[in-house]
């Protein structure tokens, strides 16, 4: 982005910027936005996205994920999905994606070259030593350790799944990788009661969930956590501290796991985002995780009339800034960031701010093109 102006400044601009005024193209009606980003995304899991969605967390992950992930193993198998997530992300307009791919350290490569074609991508080799359920799909800690380090592409993100399936020793090697190389950090916290109860039976010593990853160095200001539903207020001013950020899933979360109470959370002053945590939310679509949140903070309103419902506007910087701390190139429109860009059409007259309304609330196939970095993807 060179310079924002008002169209009346054209002729001056024009002629700093050396471009010719009939090469300017003009809206009507329609408008741009930034694209938004997908703060936590499964790229593994589109195959079953819409279907197994009857069972709640712990047991869904043995019956249907890790049967499924364990197909990665299959570098064409592979390549067929993650090109299909990538194309349909970008339509649905996510221009920035924070990929959990699978164990597998050449299919997660190839989810980065295949992001690397138009979409703004932080693509994550999941990390598990740990797996009873399901024997075949887990590696050893110095597998997990020695593959975390072979990224090239697009940017990696250190990705250990959740506390269950780590030990603490790899959890504490993954903390150190992601400090000595600068690295971004991806997991899930405090999805659902069953899973915390787990937690604290695995990790007697550990004070809390956020307590566990904190020790092992697992919160920086680049880490982004999952969910977050039933964290409490102290581990609340711990993100706060550390700078690690949530991301908000709420088609997922509402299934069976919990509510997150938004408005908590930014009250706590903790960087927060937006996610689709397809497939455990049905939907790859970041406008539908906006609606979910909406919809999430009315029934919080409904069972406590105190509760500050969100408001659409609030939810709309989730969706785009709230992924901010994942690409500072990205999240608005500024002078010197890269133009990550919906072009939107509701086909309909009013102002920007009703037309912006308009838009989370209805239909994706109203964005006309997708821009990343000024390329129209
Ligand atoms: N916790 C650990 N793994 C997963 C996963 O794949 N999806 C969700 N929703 N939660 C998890
Ligand atoms: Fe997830």
């Amino acid at each position: 982005i060179a310079f924002i102006g008002e169209g009346k400044d054209l002729q001056k601009l024009s002629e700093n910027f050396g471009f010719s005024p009939s090469a300017v193209t003009q809206l009507q009606q329609e408008f741009f936005m930034p694209g938004m980003i997908d703060t936590h995304i499964h790229a593994s899991q589109y195959s079953y996205a819409g279907t197994a969605l009857d069972m709640p967390l712990l047991q869904w992950l043995n019956m249907y994920t890790f049967p499924v992930e364990s197909r990665f193993q299959d570098v064409e198998f592979a390549k067929k999905v993650y090109t299909q997530v990538v194309k349909r992300t970008l339509r649905n307009g996510t221009t920035t994606a924070c990929y959990f791919a699978t164990i597998h350290t050449d299919a997660s490569l190839l989810l980065g070259q295949i992001a690397d074609f138009g979409q703004r991508a932080l693509v994550g080799k999941v990390c598990m030593d740990r797996n009873d359920a399901v024997k075949c799909y887990r590696e050893t800690s110095e597998e997990s350790q020695e593959e975390t380090y072979q990224y090239p592409l697009v940017k990696p993100v250190v990705t250990p799944r959740f506390a269950p399936s780590c030990t603490e020793a790899l959890l504490a090697k993954l903390g150190e990788i992601a400090k000595n190389n600068k690295l971004h950090i991806q997991s899930h916290i405090s999805e659902n009661l069953e899973e915390v109860e787990l937690v604290k039976e695995l990790f007697p010593n550990s004070e809390s969930y956020t307590d566990i990853y904190h020790k092992c160095n697992i919160l920086t200001d680049k880490t982004i956590m999952a969910h977050g539903c039933h964290l409490s207020d102290e581990e609340l001013v711990l993100f706060r501290k550390t700078g690690a950020a949530l991301a908000h899933c709420p088609n997922s979360n509402i299934l069976c796991s919990g509510v997150l109470n938004v408005r908590n959370v930014l009250n706590h002053k903790v960087k927060l985002g937006l996610g689709t945590d397809m497939a455990g939310g049905y939907s790859p679509s970041i406008l539908d995780a906006m609606r979910r949140s909406l919809d999430s903070s009315k029934v919080l309103t409904i069972q406590d009339p105190e509760h500050k419902t969100l408001s659409f506007e609030e939810v709309f910087r989730l969706a785009t800034l709230g992924g901010l701390s994942l690409d500072e190139r990205t999240g608005n429109f500024k002078v010197g960031k890269d133009f990550d860009a919906l072009r939107v059409n509701v086909a309909a007259p009013g102002g920007p701010i009703i037309l912006l309304e308009k838009f989370l609330n209805l239909d994706d196939r109203n964005i006309v093109e997708v821009f990343v970095a000024g390329k129209k993807v």
